[in-house]
Parts: structure tokens; sequence; C-alpha cells
């Protein structure tokens, strides 16, 4: 894949990353949102977006579910998939903050290299990695999508946390405990965690 590459060149671009941020007065960043299916990430995500947009600041939201019916339509839930998966997203998180942007990212990305990897395409104040804590119990339970009684039945392969593995954060920026807090409430958190 890499020698498809061999003759292409970065193109220099005059604006740049720090110049398209001061415009619009905000520090980019890449919120990271990883957590089970069902644990809560699209809404806590989305809460965040309405808030920092009321406070004037320019986001954007990529999600599991939207992005995997456009741009990642051709992937699946293997491993392989999977991580090609977060690899498009990451870039595309990349390219977003560099147009000066706050990223919300919200995708199970169940393994912890690929979540390493995002990590080291940022700078180190730019990623704020944000575990949605909800126990594997308590999502099942809820099973909102119904895809844990499928997964269960043996009707869906590779779900995450029954047939395929979530690694938890060892050291997020954030932990969102679930139980404890209301979404409004963990999403004034990570408000708060950006805009310091
Ligand atoms: S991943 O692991 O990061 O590539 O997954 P992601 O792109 O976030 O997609 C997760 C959503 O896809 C639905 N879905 C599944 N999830 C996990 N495992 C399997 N096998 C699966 N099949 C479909 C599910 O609705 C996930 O949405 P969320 O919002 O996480 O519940």
């Amino acid at each position: 894949a890499l020698r498809r590459a061999e003759n292409i060149h970065w193109q220099h671009v005059d604006v740049d990353k720090a110049a398209r941020a001061r415009i619009k007065a905000q520090q980019p960043r890449c919120v990271w949102f990883t957590g089970l299916s069902g644990s809560g990430k699209s809404t806590i995500a989305n809460l965040v977006e309405k808030k920092l947009h009321a406070l004037g600041h320019h986001t954007y939201i990529l999600d599991g579910d939207n992005v995997r019916h456009g741009l990642n339509k051709d992937l699946g839930f293997t491993d392989e998939d999977r991580v090609e998966n977060i690899r498009r997203v990451a870039e595309v998180a990349r390219l977003m903050t560099d147009a000066g942007l706050i990223v919300l990212v919200s995708f199970i990305s169940p393994f912890r290299a690929e979540r390493r990897m995002a990590r080291e395409m940022f700078g180190s104040d730019e990623f704020i990695e944000v575990f949605v804590d909800t126990p594997l119990q308590v999502a099942e339970t809820r099973d909102v999508k119904g895809l844990y009684a499928k997964a269960r039945a043996g009707r869906l392969p590779n779900f995450t946390g029954i047939s395929s593995p979530y690694e938890a954060p060892e050291a997020p920026e954030l932990r969102l405990d679930t139980l404890g807090d209301s979404p409004e409430a963990l999403a004034q958190t990570v408000v708060e965690r950006l805009l310091v």
C-alpha cells in the first residue's frame, strides 16, 4: 500500500492550522470518545457539541454509525476492518483539527493500539481521550438498539463485549462514570476540561 504513495509529494500551504484556528479564536482539539456500544458516547458527544456551539465554537462530530454509512461503508466489524475504520477516522479528525475545528470523535474504538496511533497523530494538548465507562452488563440491559440480544442469540458476529474484545483505556484524560452522573453533567465536565 505504501508504494502507491511513492511519487506523491507533500504540498505546502501558506495558511496553516494556527492561522485558521486564530480566526476562529479557538484551540483545535480532537476529543476522542471510546466505550462499548450503547455506553452513551453519541449522546454525550451531542450534548458537548451543543454546549460548545452555544459558546460560539466551531465543531464537528464524527460518529461511527454515520461515518460507516459513507466514507467507511466498505468496512465491517472484523478486527482488521475496525483497525482500518479507526485509522481513516483518525486521519479525517486530523484534517479537521488542521482546519481549526474542535472534532468530537465517537467510535467504539476497542483497541488500545489504534487509540494510541490516533493520539500520536496529534499534539499532546490537542488529543483528549474520553472513556465513556458504562459496564457491559448495564449497556446490555439497556440494549437500546437490540444488538446485544442479537449478538447473544448468535445472529451478530464479532459483537464488541460479547464476541469481540473491548480494551478499556488505562490512562484516558477523562473517565466518565455514566452510572454516577447524568449525560448533561458529564457533557459539562468534558466542556470544562476542553476549555481550560
Ligand atoms: S469500531 O469498533 O470503532 O470500529 O465501531 P464503530 O465504528 O464505532 O461502530 C459501532 C456501531 O456499529 C453498530 N454495530 C456494531 N458494534 C459493535 N460490534 C458489532 N459487531 C456491530 N455491528 C453493528 C452499533 O450500532 C455501534 O453503535 P454504538 O453507537 O457504538 O452503539
